[in-house]
């Protein structure tokens, strides 16, 4: 039987024609026995065909019995009509679209088999992975779109229409500045996209842009897109939100800075404080020399003067580095009464009234000189900003809700004098940073706020130029000294 069908295909030239076939060919005797397999089908089954003819379908691949094949092979050999369909062909180790044409004769079945997977699931498994991309795309922080080689949006993800606030209709086809991106802004982008096209390699940068999420800062990149020929058909970029990370870097900045300011202030004053004194004993020294002529003692008073304001900047740093002392138990009206005694002149002479309110009597626990000069400070810089006829509020209160089973110290001293513009409200706690170009050092609440803040505590400001609420609030928390 095997062989009066394999006889049945005529000698001449076919058989070579059936093995240089890409597609698979079977050969079945009317019992579905495999009578003959071209080259293609022993590659695509990976057996020899030794091992197949002979035996019968069902057995060789039996993942078809019962399937639509079965049927098709069945009713193609009992009707005598051919049969196509297209079959997914899964088990006995395939995984395979096929388009079947069976042929039946009077000798058997003859099948023909194309793999169409490719085909079949290219499409399906394009779909999967868009939908993947897509997924993963929508739901990245990152701005990520591609530009078409006319510098329009092609592909603009959820969180950069989320910036626009637009829909994708309103915005692809679209370039920057049809988009109300700044004239500049748009020109910068227009520029890059050319350069990526023109040296096919990526680009990077950095800019600021004012979205629905105000003005932040960005870090982008965009790559070249090559084609299957090597040339840009589109460019694809990347965009992240670092606004955070700035502000992170700076503060960081800002405050080695401070530190090192700091450090290097302490050093100076440490050794200048030593020639200072020596320098103030012997003015004074000199002084008690009757004898002086009056021009004489007017330069020395002179020098005396702008002696102590160095002498001022020294201790004032000094000061804040020598917290060596230990904590002590202070009631504060006695502690901060003694401020009375210590600008009851300038009081005077500023026709300014002070008022004090100690709500909470009871001692606390605190570096005494450390708090006296912060409090002196802001007492200060609220003389210095008082019209005559302005007032200022010292007052003072125990929390013991701040921190659950600790007492925290509040004093607040609160002016109506000039108040502070934004500008200076923000760089009050600079060192060096005074708007009285004559008489300050700057040093005052920068000083005052690092006392503070080594003690755990916060030193807050309020401040507006706005009648009828205009001067300055400022505001000590101080958390109880520990025992030591
Ligand atoms: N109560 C206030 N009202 C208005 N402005 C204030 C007040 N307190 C501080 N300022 C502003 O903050 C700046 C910095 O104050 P800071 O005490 O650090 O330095 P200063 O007073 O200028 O100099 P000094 O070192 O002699 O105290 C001041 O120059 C002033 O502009
Ligand atoms: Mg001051």
């Amino acid at each position: 039987m095997k062989n009066s069908v394999a006889n049945a295909i005529p000698k001449i030239g076919v058989e070579q024609a059936l093995e240089s076939m890409s597609d698979a060919f079977v050969l079945l005797d009317p019992e579905f026995r495999v009578a003959y397999v071209n080259s293609a089908t022993e590659r695509s089954v990976g057996r020899p065909a030794a091992e197949m003819i002979g035996r019968t379908h069902w057995e060789l691949w039996p993942s078809s019995v019962g399937t639509d094949l079965e049927r098709f092979y069945r009713s193609a050999m009992q009707t005598g009509r051919p049969a196509s369909f297209q079959h997914h062909y899964v088990g006995d180790g395939f995984d395979h679209w096929f388009d079947i044409h069976a042929y039946p004769s009077d000798v058997g079945l003859a099948v023909y088999y194309t793999d169409i997977t490719d085909r079949k699931q290219g499409p399906v498994e394009k779909e999967r992975i868009e939908r993947a991309y897509k997924a993963a795309l929508s739901n990245t922080p990152d701005l990520v779109y591609v530009f078409d080689l006319d510098h329009r949006f092609i592909y603009a993800n959820e969180a950069l229409l989320t910036m626009w606030g637009r829909t994708s209709a309103d915005s692809l086809g679209k370039n920057c500045l049809e988009l109300g991106y700044p004239d500049w802004h748009a020109a910068m982008h227009d520029r890059e996209i050319d350069q990526v096209i023109a040296t096919k390699t990526p680009i990077r940068g950095e800019v600021p842009f004012i979205g629905t999420s105000g003005r932040r800062m960005y870090e982008y990149i965009f790559v070249p897109v090559l084609d299957d020929a090597g040339e840009v058909e589109s460019i694809a970029g990347t965009t992240r939100d670092i606004t955070e990370r700035l502000q992170a870097e700076e503060a960081l900045r800002r405050s080695e800075k401070l530190a090192t300011a700091g450090r290097l202030a302490a050093s100076i004053s440490h050794e200048i404080n030593n020639p200072l004194e020596s320098v103030t004993n012997l003015l004074y020294l000199i002084e008690c020399d009757e004898s002086l002529p009056l021009e004489i003692r007017s330069y020395l008073e002179l020098a005396q003067t702008e002696l102590s304001r160095v002498s001022h900047i020294a201790t004032q740093n000094l000061r804040f580095y020598r917290q060596g002392s230990k904590p002590t138990m202070e009631n504060i009206q006695t502690l901060l009464s003694s401020l009375w005694t210590l600008y009851e002149r300038r009081f005077r002479i500023s026709q300014v009234s002070f008022a004090q309110r100690f709500f909470d009597v009871e001692p606390v626990r605190v570096f005494a000189g450390e708090l006296r000069q912060v409090v002196a400070n802001l007492v200060g810089n609220a003389l210095d900003a008082l019209d005559p006829g302005g007032c200022i509020a010292l007052r003072q209160r125990i929390s013991t809700t701040l921190r659950p089973g600790h007492r925290s110290l509040i004093i607040t001293v609160a002016d109506n004098g000039t108040g502070m513009s934004e500008e200076t409200l923000k760089r009050i706690f600079e060192p060096f940073f005074s708007t009285k170009t004559a008489t300050g050092t700057g040093l005052g609440l920068w000083v005052s706020k690092e006392i503070i803040e080594k003690q755990g505590g916060t030193l807050r400001v309020r401040s507006t130029q706005q009648s009828p609420y205009r001067g300055t609030t400022f505001m000590i928390i101080l958390p109880e000294a520990n025992a030591e």
